[in-house]
């Protein structure tokens, strides 16, 4: 069935207030739910109550304490009459968390007990109104055995606990705030905390814990900092409080997603809990600082204030993803934070919005909401918002956040709902901007430079692209920093904010007596792709001298575009050369700007700039130009690799930088002599003081060939075997290498002991490295495209949420050469043939095919 956002009703009951029972067992768990329920003034009457359930076994229905058996079933549905007035319905059902392979509902992970809830778990654990705008006070009383089950959690704060006959005992939890079922949590397990305490700006003194098995204790320091890093910034950026007495956060092993927000209790995938520098890198170290802000922020943006519907998923994840994007940007530094988050949106959210499965950050329809869990409607919603701000500016943007806070504090609210009170409290006018909500596709916006005088005209000109459903598309408001360097001074006379609104529009600009050079959407203020006629020395200039580190960066990968994407002349790569040059010999520059300046683009992003993309021409080309630069500058790569050696064992912030550049060297040196790689390769993962140069040390080393690799790689899994982390990453960087046989190794490590179907965390790192792997993946003669769909087949029942992750790599055909799109189309073929297919997997399949 298709749900749309224009059939949106209320709910005709209010449920304020839940409790909950549990009789918890690994094997077997008990759930009594008693529901105190009252008709919705807001809706109209009803003679009965619809309660959504799914794979749950039903013991026992009472109303107002009479037991009944007059309740129907409508398909997984309950539907018990009721007769108008308040009444309270007490629920029996009885759930297997064992056989819950799904990982949504409560299920079993590592011999503890935890719970998924978002978007539709919640139905799995016990009938109910499994919907956003349902919101409710929650009791929870949790009984088990104390010896398994030591630890009880659930959220808000705890009441009594206490012990029971027969070896058991029992928690009670209550959550004052009244939320919607999908932030429910509750976990039980043989776990232990390192606990810490936060006082807020109000005075709260609050108890923080971050739950772990016994063995990982001594890899929580970093998320406790985060926490209260964390809870620091969103009061001193927005002005929120935390709202209870405890904040827990618990590390679980099998997790089909990165981390959730239950309120009170996070659950997090262990991946973004657990680090040292023994184990962890330093881009795990920001990636767990990141999530750990994002759910921690998700308090105000998207509990105290919810979502009415699952179409204003965005209304939460968008804003929650800027909130954890200028939260690392604050602490660390915007500049490389930026260009790492562009790269991620160019990579994942543009090949979205330019596939079969686009659709607008606020969609318009949906058979599994699942699906939707997707780049556009967390990182384009974030630039959406992100537009709002650079609009409004920094000031104009806290008074519409703090409007929205106050205005709809404690609601179900919508996307609408936010435009609107950032209108009110910034003073904005956002009329054509809720265009950005409501059609999907990137805009393309090409410039024209004219000059006569001392006048110059900018031309700018938008498309909107046709995507599935959505044909026509009418222009939305492109805000784009601008500055126009004078090339001699090579400075420019400031910056400024302008903002393309109709389909083409003149900018003029007065005082240059010389043609200048156009630096445009600095700080990638507007999520478009931008065409434009510029002369290759501009682009030197500008990948040489922007102040805008964004821009900087946009031109050197405009250069480096330039001549991936085009016919390979001499001359544009001469012209990468000399931009490359002046990087390398920048001394203004710290060494993690400086590797990222160098990085070449993604294949990803190739492949979407391309109109017909072949995948091994590509890697030939990318990895000819790689050695080119190697060879071109092996001098300086060397010096540096050889100097950075003693900087990169330092802490903080300069030992970061050294070790970036450090590893992108090394891959420079390894492109252009293989065997002065493996030397260097195998010395730097030998005395890697830490995760961060031994895994850049090891992913060059995967992709070469000889004994430095099979001793690094060994070495590797012997020392990391009791760490499921990091042999994950063991399982990636062999995955990822760009190597002729990495299909062969591929299955082969899918044979591996250590490879298991039931841990989300290895299947990702092993087949999501695969379909990311353009020599795996686009094997000439398709069989890394069945093996992906051979995957899918095998995850659709026991994971679906799992599986359809894998279904839009297949799903690209259209863009790729003929041959190869062919083959890919029959797999998806294959799929849509092979049975029952779950609802995730149907959904995106169908969609692929068009
Ligand atoms: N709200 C969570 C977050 O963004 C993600 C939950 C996703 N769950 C799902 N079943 N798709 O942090
Ligand atoms: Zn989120």
């Amino acid at each position: 069935a298709i749900i749309r956002r224009k059939d949106y009703t209320p709910f005709p009951w209010r449920v304020p207030e839940v409790r909950l029972a549990f009789d918890l067992g690994i094997e077997s768990t008990r759930v009594e739910a008693t529901l105190s329920v009252e008709p919705n003034p807001q809706a109209g009457a009803a003679s009965a109550i619809r309660l959504d359930g799914d794979g749950l076994v039903l013991e026992s229905v009472a109303v107002d304490g009479e037991p009944r058996d007059d309740w129907q079933r409508d398909g997984e549905a309950l539907v018990v009459p009721l007769s108008s007035g308040p009444h309270t319905l007490t629920i029996v059902t009885r759930i297997a968390p064992a056989e819950n392979t799904q990982l949504m509902g409560l299920y079993a992970s590592g011999g503890m007990l935890c719970t998924q809830c978002e978007a539709e778990g919640f139905r799995r654990i016990t009938f109910f109104p499994d919907r956003p705008d349902v919101l409710s006070v929650y009791t929870v009383r949790m009984e088990a055995d104390a010896q398994a089950f030591p630890v009880l959690l659930s959220n808000g704060n705890p009441v009594e606990e206490g012990q029971l006959e027969g070896g058991r005992h029992f928690a009670e939890w209550h959550d004052p705030w009244p939320k919607p079922s999908y932030l429910f949590a509750l976990v039980a397990g043989d776990l232990v905390a390192r606990r810490d305490s936060f006082t807020t700006m109000g005075g709260r003194e609050v108890e923080l814990g971050v739950w772990v098995r016994e063995a990982d204790l001594s890899r929580t320091e970093h998320a406790m900092e985060s926490i209260k890093r964390s809870m620091k910034w969103d009061e001193e950026t927005y002005g929120r409080e935390y709202d209870l007495d405890r904040f827990n956060i618990v590390a679980v092993g099998d997790f089909n997603m990165g981390a959730m927000e239950n309120k009170g209790l996070n659950i997090f995938n262990t991946k973004y809990v657990l680090a040292d520098e023994e184990t962890a890198t330093d881009a795990d170290f920001d990636a767990i600082e990141g999530v750990i802000g994002h759910e921690y922020f998700h308090n105000w943006s998207g509990n105290r204030i919810t979502c009415r519907d699952w179409f204003q998923l965005s209304l939460k994840e968008g804003f929650t993803v800027l909130r954890d994007q200028t939260f690392s940007e604050d602490l660390h530094g915007a500049a490389v934070k930026r260009i790492g988050d562009v790269r991620m949106l160019r990579s994942v959210q543009f090949p979205e919005d330019s596939g079969p499965f686009a659709h607008p950050i606020r969609p318009d329809s949906y058979k599994e909401i699942s699906n939707f869990y997707t780049a556009t409607i967390y990182n384009k919603g974030a630039e959406v918002i992100r537009m709002m701000r650079s609009m409004a500016g920094l000031e104009a943007f806290r008074k519409g956040s703090d409007l929205y806070f106050e205005r709809h504090d404690g609601e179900a609210a919508t996307c609408e709902d936010f435009v609107k009170a950032m209108e009110d409290g910034a003073g904005l006018d956002l009329t054509q901007f809720r265009r950005w909500y409501e059609q999907a596709g990137t805009p393309q916006v090409t410039v024209e430079q004219h000059h006569e005088g001392d006048r110059v005209t900018l031309t700018l000109a938008q498309v909107v692209p046709a995507t599935p459903g959505q044909p026509d598309k009418l222009p939305v408001p492109i805000p784009l920093k601008i500055a126009l360097f004078d090339r001699e001074a090579g400075t420019h006379s400031g910056e400024q904010l302008i903002v393309l609104t109709q389909e083409s529009q003149d900018f003029t600009f007065d005082g240059h007596a010389k043609p200048p050079v156009l630096s445009i959407n600095r700080n990638f203020t507007a999520p478009v792709a931008i065409e434009r006629d510029i002369a290759r020395e501009d682009l030197v200039f500008l990948a040489a001298h922007d102040d805008d580190a964004f821009a900087r960066h946009e031109a050197m990968q405009e250069l480096l575009l330039g001549y991936l994407l085009g016919d390979g002349d001499e001359a544009a790569r001469e012209a990468i050369g000399t931009a490359a040059g002046a990087i390398l010999a920048d001394d203004a520059l710290d060494h993690e700007m400086r590797a990222e300046l160098l990085g070449l683009p993604t294949f990803a992003y190739l492949a979407e700039r391309s109109e017909v993309f072949d995948p091994g021409a590509m890697v030939d080309k990318r990895e000819g130009l790689k050695t080119w630069l190697g060879e071109t500058f092996a001098g300086r790569f060397a010096q540096l690799h050889d100097s950075l050696a003693e900087p990169s064992r330092a802490a903080g912030m300069a030992g970061k930088q050294a070790r970036r550049m450090r590893s992108v060297a090394l891959a420079y040196l390894a492109a252009a002599d293989p065997a002065d790689g493996a030397k260097r390769g195998l010395a730097q993962y030998r005395d890697a003081p830490g995760m961060t140069d031994r895994q850049g040390a090891l992913a060059v080393l995967a992709g070469l060939d000889g004994p430095e690799r099979d001793e690094a790689l060994a070495d590797f899994y012997s020392r990391f075997a009791d760490n499921a982390l990091v042999i994950d990453k063991w399982f990636t960087l062999q995955a990822s290498a760009l190597r002729e046989d990495v299909l062969g190794q591929i299955e082969q490590l899918a044979r591996h002991q250590a490879f298991t179907m039931s841990n989300p965390n290895r299947v990702r790192a092993l087949y999501a490295a695969a379909a990311g792997n353009p020599l795996a993946f686009h094997a000439a003669d398709g069989t890394g495209y069945r093996m992906i769909a051979d995957l899918i087949l095998e995850l659709n029942l026991r994971n679906p949420q799992l599986a359809a992750r894998f279904v839009p790599s297949l799903g690209r055909f259209r863009r790729i050469e003929p041959k190869r799109a062919a083959m890919m189309r029959a797999e998806l073929e294959r799929i849509a043939g092979a049975g029952k297919l779950s609802r995730d997997v149907a959904e995106q399949v169908e969609a692929s095919l068009g």
